[in-house]
């Protein structure tokens, strides 16, 4: 008897460690890190694997650059430099690669990479981020989606039907301190960018980085 409560146990606990595992698992996880950092053959800052710096950016007259070139590397159309993996036009996307007009965006400046809004300021892509569609807020799979868009447009938001006091109390997720741990926990309890020397410079991307499309 003893044995068969210790074997439920064991089970139970196995299952639940499935559980736990299987609500981080997402997409990203069959990169299995080296299709974003490439260890040896780095192609952009933070030994980022690719860097699609040939797309114009709608709101600024640079290209698109910074964390968000390795992002699109993969989400544009071949066509624009990316690989055509659920391509994302950003001439049909919600404002990227650009300094907030705090009027219409009160965005919490952890969320900011070098003071601009970058694909990583709504998603953290780190395979341990166990919220849907690797968004920054926990939306319930989507359902919701005005809890997220509350990390920076409160004013916008009925803050309490999503069971928020404030923008402030809101928990945002980082895989960004190891110290910490990954997390979800107010803004400013957690680093979103860390300020790391970025010392992978490859002249061919320095070079690519300066220039606009013409
Ligand atoms: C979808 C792309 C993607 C995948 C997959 C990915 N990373 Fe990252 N990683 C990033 C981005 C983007 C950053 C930079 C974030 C920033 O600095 O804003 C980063 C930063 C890092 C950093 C630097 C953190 C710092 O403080 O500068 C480490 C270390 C890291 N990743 C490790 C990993 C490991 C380990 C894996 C596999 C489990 C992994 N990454 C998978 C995109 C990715
Ligand atoms: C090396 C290629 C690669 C890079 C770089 C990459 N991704 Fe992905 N991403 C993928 C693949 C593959 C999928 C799964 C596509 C599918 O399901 O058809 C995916 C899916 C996603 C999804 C959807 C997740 C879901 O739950 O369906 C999001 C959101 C996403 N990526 C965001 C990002 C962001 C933000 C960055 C940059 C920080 C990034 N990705 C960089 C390859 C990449
Ligand atoms: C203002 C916040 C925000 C920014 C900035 C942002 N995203 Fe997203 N992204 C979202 C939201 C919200 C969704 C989920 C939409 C949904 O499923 O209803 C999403 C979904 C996605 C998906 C999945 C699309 C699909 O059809 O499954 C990809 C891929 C993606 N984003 C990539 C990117 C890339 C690449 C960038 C930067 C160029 C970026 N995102 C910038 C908020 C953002
Ligand atoms: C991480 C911060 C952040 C999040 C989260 C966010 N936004 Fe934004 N939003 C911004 C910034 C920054 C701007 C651009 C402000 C400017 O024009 O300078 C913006 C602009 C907009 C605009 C104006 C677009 C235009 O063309 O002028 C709309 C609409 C918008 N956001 C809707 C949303 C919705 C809906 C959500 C949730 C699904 C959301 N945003 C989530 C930061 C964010």
């Amino acid at each position: 008897m003893r044995r068969l409560v210790l074997l439920g146990v064991l089970v139970c606990t196995l299952v639940l460690a499935g559980q736990t595992l299987a609500l981080a698992a997402g997409p990203h996880d069959a990169l299995n890190c080296t299709g974003c950092h490439s260890i040896h053959y780095a192609v952009g800052a933070k030994a980022f694997a690719v860097n699609n710096d040939k797309v114009a950016n709608p709101r600024g007259d640079s290209n698109v650059g910074g964390v968000s070139a390795l992002c699109l590397g993969c989400h544009e159309e071949t066509k624009n430099g990316g690989a055509g993996i659920k391509p994302i036009s950003v001439h049909r996307t919600h404002p990227i690669y650009l300094v907030p007009n705090n009027k219409i965006a009160k965005v919490p400046p952890q969320l900011l990479v070098n003071g601009r809004l970058e694909c990583t300021s709504c998603h953290d892509p780190h395979p341990s981020n166990p919220a849907y569609r690797y968004l920054r807020v926990d939306t319930k799979g989507g359902a919701a989606m005005g809890a997220f868009c509350a990390a920076c447009h409160p004013a916008k938001v009925d803050l309490a039907s999503y069971g928020l006091k404030s923008q402030d109390a809101l928990p945002i997720f980082s895989s960004m301190d190891e110290s910490k741990g990954a997390l979800f926990a107010p803004a400013a309890q957690i680093t979103i960018h860390n300020e790391t020397p970025n010392y992978i410079k490859p002249p061919q991307a320095q070079q690519t980085n300066q220039q606009t499309k013409k």
